[in-house]
């Protein structure tokens, strides 16, 4: 297994739209162990491929620590079917260390997936597991928090450079 180099700031992968897996071989579970090492490593409950530098459309969240109701996950090709509701909450991303920002998410949401076996898969979240499936989404199309700042958070942009 291996730790990744984190990509941060203003990265211009970060900013690209990850493509579509669409081999489920042994490299993307590979990938995918790294993944969840890299995010452990760094203390993180989230991860996108692009953030370790892998502009594809892979994600991994173990919010287990937090919820115990969650197993760690690895989604492949993951989209939100249906969202309703909207919260705030607080949120930080291993791409931008020391930020941390408010952000608008919906509360419930559905997920059309693959698992890395190529299965499909579809759920439901809501709570934290639906707050960090849209952020960890969001890095797949090249959104990042600071995108999301509500109109009085704008001024914490300066600390992103
Ligand atoms: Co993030």
């Amino acid at each position: 297994m291996a730790i990744f180099e984190l990509r941060i700031n203003k990265d211009p992968i970060l900013r690209r739209k990850a493509v579509e897996v669409r081999n489920f071989d042994f490299s993307l579970s590979s990938l995918t162990e790294n993944m969840f090492e890299t995010m452990y490593d760094s203390k993180g409950i989230g991860l996108a491929a692009p953030q370790i530098g892998i502009s594809q459309r892979l994600i991994v969240i173990d919010i287990e620590e937090i919820d115990a109701d969650f197993p760690p996950l690895a989604l492949v090709n993951p989209t939100i079917t249906e969202s309703s509701g909207e919260e705030l909450g607080e949120e930080g991303c291993l791409s931008l260390p020391d930020f941390r920002a408010i952000v608008r998410r919906s509360t419930e949401i559905s997920i059309n997936a693959q698992n890395i076996d190529g299965q499909a898969v579809h759920f439901s979240a809501q709570g934290l597991m639906a707050r960090v499936l849209q952020h960890e989404i969001d890095h797949l199309d090249g959104i990042l928090i600071t995108d999301r700042l509500r109109p009085e958070d704008q001024e914490l942009l300066e600390k992103v450079d």
